[in-house]
Order: structure tokens, then C-alpha cells, then sequence
């Protein structure tokens, strides 16, 4: 048997973050077990203490009487109440039908995703307040248009309605001007109040991504944003659920197995919003700010410890309120709904996965052992909309969070994945400018950054040794040099990502999926263990990348 030590966050000054269940089970020594030789290590914690509770794996507690015997009583599968639907399964869509709701992050990638199926699968939907930044109510509705409506993701509802479609689409969809980051999320005082009144689940799906961020900007959204939004949500008088759309990495740079848990209240998240918005000596260094809070308290950058406060501040509000968070990891193109492949942007993994198809990029720095982590767009809304139906029918004021990851129920290795891009790019090569299709060599993994380096000089060099006379114009120097630096930072800012060494456990999601009925799994399923990744890979994700977010320019048809 294994023994991992749970490491408090790595560099710990004066304030710690621990695990709520971990501090309230009690002050006696606590080791996390995982049993060896399984992908799937079954947790338990051990109380080390004459009181002898003994607790193994996620659902069976064995009670060891106080004379110390070694006969246990077994109290068999702690299963938590199970409101179910009389006609079995969760109840989902008759939950959402009639149901009002208010979701900000909508005109984004995951926000999108939620209001289609919403929109698909329960036609009869109350209605859905939309919660734009816009200057105005007209360009709000203009947004609403341009970046939900209109969009190729719609294209199945656009089929179902035909010519009603737009008709059906403003009749659901209520665009309101706002912003998270102002007080009452900035909504007119008219909205606030037809909200307040009307609403009965609030998504909140609004973030700044970008995992370098200035300090400021990124608590004001990820931060200060959700506590905005609880403070509007406990004015609303029919609220069933306040759900934060939060990520798998708030966990920081926890190692091992990490469970669905909430954070501690020991981090002072009141003095990091004062030291972020106000004068602070930093002048124009908001990023390394940023940057040096997030890991002075373990967290890997800025985006993942504001989001890690959200979370907080949450919790910390929300009093009657109930709530739950989703944690996704790395969310990529939708597995197969509305259509496979349906893809928003160039994020995460992808800009290296672009670069290598066109031959600009032959390796990377990352763990060749290590896991990536990885979920398609439309089971983490499968998986969020279970966790709605499950906690919006019998509210509770809890706070319940799942994590909607892959590394524990199907670990995805980057080894494995670069040979899955090879595979791709050499039977569906992108071309160059003449139409030339680019091989592309099997992806050269490396753990450290000198040989890292140096293989994008030698790269450098051998483009270099490909021109006529053998050397570099001054300017094609500069270029290389250039994109040289540019991989170098790609890699560093990703390096906290590819050598994570924790795994996400999804005990609760898990359980979601065991009281859904059948019709409910295949309608809403997200088994990530049912995914084949060679196929989701090369033929659903890359060629998703390729024809949604390049559009098929330069090369990527
Ligand atoms: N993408 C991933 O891989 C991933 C993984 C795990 C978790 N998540 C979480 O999933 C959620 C959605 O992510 P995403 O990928 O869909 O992000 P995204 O595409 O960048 O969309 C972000 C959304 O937030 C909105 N927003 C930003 N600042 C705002 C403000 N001040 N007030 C109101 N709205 C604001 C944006 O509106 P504008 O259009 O006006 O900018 C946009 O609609 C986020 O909470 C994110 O942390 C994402």
C-alpha cells in the first residue's frame, strides 16, 4: 500500500488552505491512503486516535468499537437522500420546464453550449435572462444575435422551428445590459427588480480565462464578480440554486487524488481585493502581481486563484442560498452534441496542437507520463444540468460541487496524445502556401527546459539549413528568435498544466450519473469513461479545431 502525505499548498506563509472535511473531522493525524497498482486508487482516510473511526473509500465507514477489537461494524454505502423523479432518473428536463433563468458568460464558449441544449431539450423553458456587457439595451440585443443566435452551434434548433426559429429564439432568450464586476451586476434598477421576482436558477458562467491576467482585472471578474451575483441572488424571492461554473484547477498545485471538497476560510480574500485595486506600488505590474499572490499561496497563476477566491466568497455568502459548482478541467470540443467537434476559440492545449500541424512547432515541454485532463464542452452542460435538476427540485441550502474531469475515470497520457496528433496530421495534413501538404515528425516530448531549448534552436536551425545559401536573412533571424521566445513563455505558462501531478476524483458526478435513469443517460450522458480518445482525438476534437475555430484558413481545411 501506497502512502501519499496531502501536502498543505507549497509555499505556506503566514496563511494556510486546507480542506473544510479535513479540518472538521478533527485535530488528530489524518494520512490520505490510495492502494497501490490501481489507476483508480480507492481513497480512505485514517483516523489515528484512540476513538479508532476508521473511514475507507468514498461510501462504506467501518466502525471499530472503543475496546479495540478488530470486529467492525460496517455501516454500508453512505448514501446521501436521494430526491428521485416518480418517474425515475433525476427529473431533468421536467425540471427545467417553465423555469426562469438568469446566466451571465453566455456569449462565451461554455455559456453557449448550456443555453442551446437548455433550449433543445425543454422547448418549453420559462424564459432565459441573458446578462450581456453593452453599452446599451440595443446593443445588447444585437449582441444576443451575433454571438448566440446566429451561430453555427444554433444550427439543429434553426432546423427544428425553421421559419419560427428567430421567433422561438427572442421569445426565450431576454438580453439585459451588465457586468459582473458593478454592484447589482449592473442591471438597470427595472431589471433588477422583474429578476428578483422571476427567477429561479442564476448560472453563473462569466470569466476572465487568461491565466496570466492583471491582478485587478481578474479578481474583479473571478473574485468580485460571483460575490456580486450572491448578493443579487439573495434578493431574488424564488431562487432554487445559484450554480458558479468554477474549474477543476482551484484545486492549486494539490498532488495526488483530489476530492470534491470546499475550501477552508483561513485566506484573507478581502486583503487580496484591497492590495489588487488599490495603490499598491506595482504601477504597471499588475500581471507579476498577479502572478507572485497566486503562488506565494500555492496556486499555479492568477486566472485559477482568483477563480479558487470566487469560490470562496461563495461560500462564505451564501447563507440560506443553495448552491452548487461545477468544476470542469480542460473543456474541448463537444463529443457529439448538438454535432461532434463544435469548438470556440484557441485555448488551452489547441494553439500547440495548431502550431504542430503546420509544422511550426515539433515538440513540447511536458510529462510524457503525465495525464492531461480533459472533458468536451457538452458533457460538462450534461453534467451541470443533472447538478441542476438534482439540487434545484429540493432545495437545500448546501453548497455541492462536482468535478466533470477525465483523469481519474479515463486518463488521457500526453504521450499517447502526441502520438494521436501524429496520427491525425499524417493522414489529414494541413498545407502550406502552395497547397503543399506538411509532414509533420512525431511530436518530440521533453521533461526539461534546456532540452527543451534546444531543440527549438536546433528546429530554428534546420529551417535555416533549408534555404538556399544555408543562413538566415537578419530578418527571418529575428522571426525564429522571436517565435523561439514566444514557445518558451507558451511552455512556462503551461507548465504548472503539464506536469500537474494531481488527479480529479469525480465520486459525486459519478453519483449523478447512478441515479439518472437510461433515457436521462442517453439524452444528458457524461460518462467520460465512455470516451474512445483515439477517435474523439483525431477524428472529432482536431477536426473540430480546424473547421470551427481556423475556419479552414491557411492550410487547416
Ligand atoms: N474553457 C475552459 O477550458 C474552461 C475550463 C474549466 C472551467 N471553465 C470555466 O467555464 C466558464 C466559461 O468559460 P468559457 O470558456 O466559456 O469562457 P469564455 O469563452 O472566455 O467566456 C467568458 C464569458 O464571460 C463573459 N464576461 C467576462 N467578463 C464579464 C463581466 N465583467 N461581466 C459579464 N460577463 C463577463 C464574457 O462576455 P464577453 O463576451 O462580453 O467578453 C463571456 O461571455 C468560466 O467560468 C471558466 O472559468 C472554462
Amino acid at each position: 500500500m501506497e502512502t501519499l502525505t496531502l501536502k498543505p499548498f507549497s509555499v505556506m506563509p503566514s496563511i494556510k488552505c486546507g480542506w473544510r472535511s479535513l479540518s472538521t473531522l478533527s485535530k488528530v493525524s489524518m494520512r490520505v491512503v490510495a492502494c497501490s497498482g490501481a489507476l483508480k486508487p480507492s481513497i480512505s482516510t485514517e483516523r489515528v486516535s484512540s476513538s479508532s473511526v476508521v473511514v475507507r473509500a468514498a461510501e462504506s465507514v467501518v466502525l471499530a468499537p472503543p475496546n479495540g477489537k478488530s470486529d467492525e461494524i460496517a455501516v454500508k454505502s453512505l448514501v446521501p437522500y436521494v430526491d428521485m423523479d416518480e418517474d425515475g432518473g433525476i427529473g431533468i428536463v421536467k425540471f427545467l420546464r417553465g423555469k426562469v433563468f438568469f446566466i451571465t458568460g453566455a456569449t462565451g464558449f461554455l455559456g453557449k453550449v448550456l443555453i442551446e441544449k437548455i433550449l433543445r431539450t425543454a422547448p418549453d423553458v420559462g424564459k432565459i435572462y441573458v446578462l450581456i456587457k453593452a453599452k446599451d439595451e440595443e446593443a445588447a440585443a444585437e449582441r444576443l444575435k451575433n454571438d448566440i443566435i446566429n451561430t453555427q452551434l444554433f444550427k439543429c434548433l434553426r432546423q427544428i422551428h425553421g421559419k419560427y426559429y428567430m421567433s422561438f429564439m427572442m421569445s426565450k432568450l431576454i438580453p439585459v445590459v451588465g457586468n459582473v464586476c458593478e454592484s447589482d451586476v449592473g442591471l438597470h434598477v427595472d431589471f433588477s427588480h422583474l429578476i428578483a421576482n422571476d427567477v429561479d436558477v442564476i448560472v453563473n458562467s462569466a470569466a476572465n480565462t487568461t491565466f496570466d491576467e492583471r491582478y485587478d482585472v481578474a479578481i474583479d471578474i473571478n473574485t468580485k464578480g460571483p460575490s456580486n451575483l450572491m448578493e443579487f441572488a439573495k434578493k431574488c424571492s424564488k431562487l432554487k440554486l445559484f450554480l458558479q461554473i468554477s474549474t477543476a484547477y482551484v484545486n492549486g498545485q494539490r498532488q495526488g487524488r483530489i476530492m470534491e471538497k470546499p475550501f477552508c476560510k483561513e485566506l484573507d480574500v478581502e486583503s487580496e481585493m484591497k492590495l489588487a485595486f488599490e495603490d499598491n506600488g506595482m504601477g504597471q505590474n499588475m500581471k507579476e502581481l498577479g502572478l507572485q499572490r497566486a503562488k506565494r499561496y500555492g496556486w499555479q497563476d492568477t486566472y485559477v486563484f482568483t477563480k479558487a477566491m470566487g469560490e470562496m466568497v461563495i461560500d462564505e455568502m451564501r447563507g440560506e442560498v443553495p448552491v452548487a459548482i461545477i468544476r470542469p478541467s480542460v473543456i474541448e470540443s463537444t463529443f457529439k452534441d448538438p454535432f461532434p467537434g463544435w469548438m470556440e476559440g484557441n485555448r488551452m492545449m489547441d494553439p500547440i496542437v495548431l502550431y504542430y500541424g503546420k509544422g511550426q512547432l515539433t515538440g513540447f515541454l511536458v510529462d510524457p507520463n503525465g495525464v492531461i485532463d480533459v472533458v468536451p464542452a457538452d458533457m460538462v452542460v450534461n453534467a451541470t444540468l443533472a447538478a441542476m435538476a438534482r439540487h434545484g427540485r429540493a432545495p437545500r441550502p448546501s453548497m455541492n460541487i462536482y468535478h466533470v474531469a477525465s483523469s481519474v475515470a479515463n486518463p488521457l497520457v500526453f504521450h499517447r496524445l502526441a502520438d494521436l496528433l501524429h496520427q491525425h496530421y499524417d493522414s489529414s495534413p494541413c498545407l502550406d502556401v502552395d497547397g503543399t501538404p506538411i509532414r509533420v515528425p512525431s511530436m518530440k516530448l521533453f521533461d526539461s527546459v534546456d532540452d527543451f531549448s534546444n531543440h527549438l534552436w536546433q528546429d530554428a536551425a534546420r529551417r535555416c539549413a533549408s534555404t538556399p545559401d544555408g543562413k538566415l536573412s537578419k530578418k527571418l533571424e529575428a522571426i525564429c528568435k522571436k517565435t523561439v521566445e514566444q514557445l518558451k513563455h507558451l511552455a512556462d505558462i503551461y507548465q504548472p498544466y503539464t506536469f500537474f501531478n494531481g488527479r480529479f476524483d469525480n465520486s459525486n458526478v459519478q453519483g449523478l450519473m447512478e441515479i439518472m435513469s437510461e433515457e436521462e443517460k442517453r439524452e444528458f450522458g457524461f460518462d467520460v469513461e465512455s470516451i474512445d480518445w483515439k477517435d474523439y482525438i483525431t477524428n472529432v476534437h482536431i477536426p473540430g479545431l480546424r473547421r470551427h475555430v481556423m475556419k479552414g484558413k491557411r492550410g487547416f481545411n
